[in-house]
């Protein structure tokens, strides 16, 4: 059974310690990532998924989903892609920006995004992926990974022969988000499922999917006997959970998070001001405070007050109210339960 975790390498990329952040959108942006690395145990960021054809649209000096500080390294970009043809220039975009490695997006079960061919729709259709890695592949040496679910339904062997078929074609590391297409965050992930995928493959695998704790994060390496873990929702709800989960799992001399939670919101909003410009900030916030709520035991009611605010200024006044009268009701245990 596997209890601790080695530095994983991939094209000259370290990855050390092997703890990934999970792209999520709306939500892993420059502000989020700079608060993880306040904490540190992160092994590589991560961006949303941004869409391989909208890409060379933007401008990495102001957009909201490339704008990044030289501080965040290494970082991945996740593409969201349905055909070969978009590669050649989102890869361009890619190198100019400094990726550190590129990511497809084979996992999001969203119909907006299936609809045009892109994110799970490619693990249903095995003969659209190849010609992209193949195409991916000749564009770039950057380390190429890719992220998945377990599928439509259990079938180990459909799923094996799409991750070999991964690697056969050039992907460099896999992560798994442990749930089939249709399969709710309120479900418990099925981490074992990784095991036979781990088993089969020669390339690193990442387990993802339901990391809350520490003792998540242990009892995922020992169903799962993944090369790596990554954090989503979870880092997003405790930004020191990387760092408690490199302490413990990766032997990681980095020093036990110091946590005061208003500050850690204060540090939000701050990096919110510091890089996003004012149309750009409330939503953030927003989608940020659902999950950061629940640090309380009645974080509800700074959810909904924060939701409810017509600024980023009242959202922070409301919840400076909200952090001096809950200060003695912090949680130490959180779980996926309703989450969205
Ligand atoms: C708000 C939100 C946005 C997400 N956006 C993406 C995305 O852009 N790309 C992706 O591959 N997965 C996305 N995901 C899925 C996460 O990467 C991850 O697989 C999932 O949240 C399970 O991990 P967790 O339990 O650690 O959060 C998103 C999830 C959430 C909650």
């Amino acid at each position: 059974m596997q209890t601790s975790l080695q530095p994983i390498f991939i094209r000259g990329l370290r990855i050390d310690p092997p703890l990934l952040l999970a792209p999520m959108a709306g939500l892993t942006h420059t502000v989020l990532r700079q608060v993880l690395l306040g904490f540190g145990g992160v092994g590589l960021l991560s961006t949303e998924m941004l869409s391989a054809k909208r890409l060379p649209t933007e401008n990495p000096a102001i957009s909201p989903y490339l704008i990044r500080t030289a501080s965040e390294k290494p970082l991945s970009y996740q593409l969201l892609i349905s055909m070969a043809g978009e590669i050649a220039r989102a890869i361009d975009v890619l190198h100019a920006v400094h990726a550190d490695a590129v990511d497809l997006n084979m996992g999001c079960p969203a119909p907006a995004v299936g609809r045009f061919g892109a994110g799970f729709s490619l693990m249903e259709q095995p003969e659209n992926v190849r010609p992209i890695i193949a195409e991916a592949r000749k564009r770039t040496s950057l380390p190429l990974t890719a992220k998945i679910r377990l599928g439509t339904e259990l079938d180990e062997q459909r799923l094996r022969s799409f991750c070999t078929m991964l690697e056969d074609e050039g992907i460099d590391m896999l992560s798994v988000h442990a749930r089939l297409k249709h399969e709710s965050f309120a479900r418990r992930p099925r981490w074992e499922h990784i095991a036979g995928i781990k088993e089969r493959l020669k390339i690193p695998v990442i387990a993802n999917g339901g990391i809350f704790s520490v003792q998540d994060a242990k009892d995922c390496l020992a169903a799962s006997g993944a090369d790596g873990l990554m954090l989503g929702r979870g880092a997003v709800i405790r930004p020191w959970l990387f760092a408690e989960t490199a302490r413990e799992l990766c032997g990681n001399s980095i020093a036990e998070p110091a946590v005061f939670l208003p500050t850690v919101y204060g540090r939000f909003l701050d990096l919110l001001f510091e890089h996003f410009t004012p149309e750009r900030r409330l939503g953030r916030l927003k989608q940020f405070t659902t999950y950061f709520a629940r640090n309380y035991a009645f974080g509800h009611h700074l959810a909904t007050k924060v939701q409810a605010s017509n600024s980023v200024e009242e959202a922070r006044e409301r919840a400076s109210r909200f952090f001096a009268k809950a200060h003695n009701t912090v949680v130490t245990e959180c779980t996926e339960k309703s989450l969205p």
